[in-house]
């Protein structure tokens, strides 16, 4: 089946997270290192990064490295991050030439020195860009994300720059990193794992969800308009009944 033809334009999600799972496991597969995964991840990156500009998506966020991953063997955070300095670096034309902005989300002060250089040198460049936003989640967790702006607005309020009463949703979300994107209406995860590993807790209580077996290296173009056609399929509700959203359209 030709999966990109099945896609109809005037209903693509504005916004698809990825959690980029199974770069070991693939290269335990071809009896490499993890690096080595990582290292064929890019690839997979590259493609759904071209085919998210191609359709006409706005938002495309990746979870490239979370709060818990700093946690992992040091040689792997390393490798981990020398490829997402040579990758940021390598893809710059390629961003410019396809009029994509990059963001990031995350606690990025807890990067290493160059990488945030790198990054935001990058994020600068970029920033006037109209087309595609890509966001990269690094650093980052919900949890931490959550905490970081339940401490702000608790320093906003003592500073009386915030009055209690007046926290809603809309003053809640400003606090997040994800201020500026909308929610996503599209979550992928690969590898076969069916949980979300602490990220956008918050920002997915409507999103739909798309797990596939694939290992991330594996997981190409055709894989990604295969989940947007799947997401085509479903009908969302938000708490209505069938009807009433039929009645809406
Ligand atoms: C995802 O692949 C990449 C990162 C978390 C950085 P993994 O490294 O988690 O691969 P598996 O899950 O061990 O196969
Ligand atoms: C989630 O994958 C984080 C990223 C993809 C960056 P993990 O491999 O770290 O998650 P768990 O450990 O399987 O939950
Ligand atoms: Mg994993």
């Amino acid at each position: 089946m030709n999966y990109k033809e099945h896609i109809d334009i005037k209903k693509l999600p504005r916004h698809v997270a990825i959690i980029m799972d199974g770069n070991g496991r693939w290269a335990k597969k071809k009896g490499g290192i993890r690096i080595f995964g990582h290292q064929n991840g890019v690839k997979a990156v590259t493609d759904v990064v071209e085919a998210s500009a191609e359709l006409g998506i706005k938002y495309l966020t990746l979870y490239a490295f979370s709060t818990e991953n700093w946690n992992r063997p040091k040689v792997e955070v390393d490798a981990l991050m020398g490829l997402l300095i040579s990758t940021i670096h390598k893809e710059l034309n390629t961003l410019t030439k396809n009029n994509i902005r990059l963001l990031a989300i995350g606690n990025i002060l807890q990067l290493p020195n160059n990488v945030r250089k790198e990054l935001q040198k990058t994020i600068d460049i970029t920033s006037k860009n109209t087309g595609l936003t890509l966001v990269l989640a690094l650093s980052y967790s919900s949890r931490w994300e959550i905490n970081n702006a339940v401490k702000n607005i608790a320093k906003d309020v003592k500073n009386n720059i915030l009055n209690p009463d007046e926290i809603d949703e809309i003053t809640f979300n400003k606090y997040l990193t994800t201020s500026e994107i909308p929610d996503p209406e599209l979550l992928i995860r690969t590898s076969g794992e069916y949980r979300i590993s602490n990220f956008l807790l918050y920002q997915l209580a409507y999103t739909e969800l798309y797990f596939t077996d694939t290992l991330w290296p594996d997981f190409t173009k055709e894989d990604f308009y295969k989940a947007i056609n799947d997401y085509q399929k479903r009908e969302r509700r938000f708490g209505l009944i069938s009807e009433q959203i039929k009645n809406q359209q």
